[in-house]
């Protein structure tokens, strides 16, 4: 049994992406182990988020979290702001964590592409992701590819501590999924599938209804061939439907690869319009059900302080070896 942590941010609807790459292994992940699932409120706020919006997000995050099958029985669900041990930890990462490395950050770059000002969260941003996961002495992170570098990061830091002020921190590892862990843009194959796309026709939502997410499949951008294979190099549009078909219906690259041998890209489409919709229905329903009850409330307050309790204990044991008077 492992300890497993992870997070997602509330900073937009949540796609087939986040779904794909990261929620289906929480939710497998939570039968065998000791689970941490938050939402991260501290980390979204490093881009300009409207109030109200983040509001809205985190719950619909949070909600999302136990549609797509998280039981709050067996793993514990919480708010990162919830806990007030990640923005404290955070900050300490962030005295130990060099410039240079978080200039490397390919993420950093990426979002701060193009600004005329970018706050300073955004740039310190992995040493509170590295927080996060040592508070818990995670072991495992599952997470999908874009996040490899954040998690070497926090690989570095946990050494780095522990070299410092003595073993304290688990060096964890991450588990990023062999199929699905770079789901795509439904218009742009060389670009992930991402809710901070301007082009709603790019992704798939969780909550789009059935009829927008066939529309949106039936526009996906395809080549000019006809044949369903799977060649991510020659044929990166069609090998990424042919991955998110395999991954929404629970079956390999070469079952699907097999089943639309001869057949065409109209028919293919069709077929993994069906299969998301499918995914997607139930999930919706069991979120509209839990907006509309309390329980949502309930079940986050005693996830924060089931973390808390985790979080505190690791926290309070580095401060004292790092010289901080105790209360
Ligand atoms: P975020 O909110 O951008 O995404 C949440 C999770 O979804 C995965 N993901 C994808 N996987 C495959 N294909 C895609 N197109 C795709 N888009 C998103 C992400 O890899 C991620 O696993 N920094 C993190 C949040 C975070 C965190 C943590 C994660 C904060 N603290 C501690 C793990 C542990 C992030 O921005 O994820």
């Amino acid at each position: 049994m492992a300890r497993v942590l992870s997070g997602i941010q509330p900073s937009g609807q949540l796609t087939l992406g986040n779904y794909i790459g990261a929620m289906l292994n929480f939710v497998k992940l939570q039968h065998e182990n000791d689970c941490y699932f938050m939402v991260v409120d501290l980390h979204a706020i490093t881009v300009p988020q409207e109030p109200e919006a983040l509001l809205e997000q985190t719950e619909s995050v949070a909600a999302l979290y136990l549609a797509c099958g998280i039981d709050p029985k067996l793993a514990t669900v919480f708010i990162q702001s919830h806990v007030r041990a990640h923005a404290e930890l955070g900050w300490l990462l962030t005295t130990m964590t060099y410039m240079g490395e978080l200039e490397r950050m390919t993420q950093f770059k990426d979002k701060a592409m193009g600004k005329d000002s970018v706050g300073a969260g955004l740039f310190v941003y992995p040493s509170l992701m590295a927080a996060d996961i040592l508070l818990y002495q995670a072991g495992l992170v599952p997470v999908g590819d874009d996040q490899r570098q954040h998690l070497e990061l926090t690989r570095d830091l946990a050494i780095r501590m522990n070299n410092r002020f003595g073993e304290l921190f688990t060096v964890p590892d991450g588990y990023i999924p062999p199929v699905g862990k770079r789901v795509m843009s439904l218009d742009d194959a060389s670009k992930k599938m991402s809710k901070s796309n301007p082009n709603p026709g790019s992704y798939i939502a969780l909550l789009d209804s059935p009829d927008v997410l066939r529309k949106k499949l039936s526009r996906a951008v395809t080549d000019s061939g006809r044949e369903v294979q799977y060649h991510p190099e020659e044929k990166p549009e069609v090998s990424n439907l042919i991955s998110i078909y395999a991954a929404c219906a629970g079956v390999s690259i070469e079952d699907v690869v097999r089943r639309f041998e001869g057949q065409g890209y109209g028919n293919f489409k069709k077929e993994l319009a069906d299969v998301v919709v499918t995914l997607l229905e139930p999930i919706q329903k069991k979120y509209r059900d839990i907006r509309e009850s309390n329980d949502l409330r309930v079940i986050l307050r005693d996830g924060a302080a089931r973390a808390s309790e985790v979080a505190d204990k690791t926290l309070n044991q580095l401060k004292e070896r790092m010289g901080f008077l105790m209360p």
